[in-house]
């Protein structure tokens, strides 16, 4: 990535001040430059060992986004019917020749088997009963199939993709029946597939990554339709400030290997895949929130007092510290290079638990930072993955805006602040409505 792309311009006062100016805080602002240049860096590695590249949807599902992903020649891995419907308004045709849009999932929800159908979607199953559910709806046609390879590495437990206590996937050892099921019903498995997981260590991805290339080319045989492997996403993005960037470049001879691997056992041409979220979209997006207030618990028999920095943006907005604990990096632009001191940030909901400096154990981990003042701005980066994403409008607090902001400075609302009448408008009113 470029030295400018990398310039974050979350540092940029005015700039924040601006904008807050335009929407109110909390909002989120979304860096071209930043996205991509991430694209850049995954097309290069991907392109030099001939990798077809997926954008998992559900990182960061904003159509701006997904039109950008789309004009850069990358697929999509979507994991609802609601997703492949948004890949489809951001421009993405259905089809299987190519398909560009894949639908992964272990259960059909809503309306995904009907989005699947009439789009003709590539589906991917992860449980060996939507054969069934697939030969029940008509559907006679390619499938991929999504192995649990019994290995992996989630970056917290609750995200663990492989191991027989991830929900997700077919048992490896399982594979060849659901092969033959799929085949009795007339489909024909062109796609084997996994995803195991965002381990935080790029060693540790590209050592599950060859191991489950050689897994995926001992179950060749009993695929003989297989024109396509999938190694998942899961490519780890570093939040932590100390921490050095993650070196994408290795996954090249990684790529080369594993296709080498598959090839030989399968004994024919595959196209090999990745379909990563996180280290596309992390950096990308920050979400900019006011301090309300800044006060003090004092320290008593049940432990240490604590200063609370207290802002609008809460996790609502950003839910991944407290629900996993995750770390994002804070700063407050106004006060960059002033003396630092140990602070807890904390959100506007009706939640204990609203904590953004926090760890897997529910505890507070309070953080270094220049002491915010009342009507300071205060940023929280690197949320683009699983970020907005995951937002919701607990307590009745409409989801904040996303803001585009573009490499020549200008700006564009990509969503704006949803409204009360927009949350009310799933309701049937006081009596509610005959059924
Ligand atoms: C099936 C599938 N593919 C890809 C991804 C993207 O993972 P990441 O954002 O870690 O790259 C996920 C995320 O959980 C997933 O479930």
């Amino acid at each position: 990535m470029t030295k400018q792309a990398e310039k974050n311009p979350a540092e940029n006062l005015q700039l924040l001040e601006e904008v807050a100016g335009l929407v109110g805080t909390p909002y989120w602002l979304v860096d071209a430059a930043t996205l991509r240049g991430r694209i850049a860096d995954i097309k290069r590695v991907a392109e030099a060992a001939d990798v077809k590249v997926r954008f998992a949807v559900k990182s960061c599902p904003a159509t701006m986004v997904l039109a950008e992903m789309h004009r850069n020649g990358i697929w999509i891995d979507a994991v609802s019917g609601n997703e492949v419907l948004r890949a489809m308004h951001a421009g993405y045709p259905g089809g299987h020749n190519p398909p560009k849009i894949m639908f992964t999932a272990d259960v059909f929800r809503d309306n995904a088997m009907h989005v699947v159908m009439e789009n003709n979607v590539l589906p991917n199953i992860g449980s060996p009963g939507q054969v069934q559910d697939l030969a029940q709806a008509g559907y006679a046609d390619e499938i991929a199939v999504r192995i649990n390879p019994g290995f992996g590495h989630g970056h917290v437990n609750a995200c663990d993709t492989g191991g027989p206590s991830s929900k997700h996937g077919v048992w490896m050892s399982q594979a060849a029946e659901v092969g033959k099921a799929a085949a009795q019903a007339g489909m024909r498995i062109t796609m084997l597939h996994a995803h195991i997981g965002s381990g935080p260590r790029m060693e540790e991805l590209l050592a599950n990554l060859e191991r489950l290339a050689k897994e995926f080319a001992l179950l060749a045989p009993h695929f003989p339709s297989v024109n396509a492997v999938s190694l998942g996403g899961g490519i780890p993005h570093t939040y932590r400030e100390d921490l050095p960037a993650v070196d994408i470049a290795p996954l090249a001879g990684l790529f080369v290997e594993a296709r080498r691997i598959l090839q030989e056992a399968m004994g024919r041409e595959i196209r090999l895949e990745i379909e990563p979220g996180r280290h596309f979209v992390a950096p990308a997006a920050t979400l900019v929130g006011r301090v309300s207030d800044v006060k003090k618990t004092e320290k008593n028999e049940k432990g240490e007092g604590r200063t609370f920095v207290m802002v609008d943006a809460g996790f609502v907005d950003l839910a991944r510290p407290a629900m996993y604990g995750s770390y994002h990096r804070i700063s407050v632009p106004g006060r960059a290079g002033e003396a630092t001191e140990s602070v807890v940030v904390a959100g506007p909901l009706c939640e204990s638990g609203d904590v953004f400096t926090r760890d897997a154990g529910e505890l507070l981990t309070p953080r270094d930072l220049p002491m915010p003042q009342r009507g300071d701005l205060l940023c929280l980066h690197d949320g683009g993955a699983y970020g907005y994403a995951m937002a919701s409008n607990y307590n009745s607090i409409g989801r904040a805006p996303q803001v585009w902001l573009e490499e020549d400075g200008s700006k564009r609302l990509m969503s704006r602040r949803e409204t009360v009448e927009e949350i009310l408008s799933l309701e049937e009113g006081p009596e509610g409505s005959a059924l």
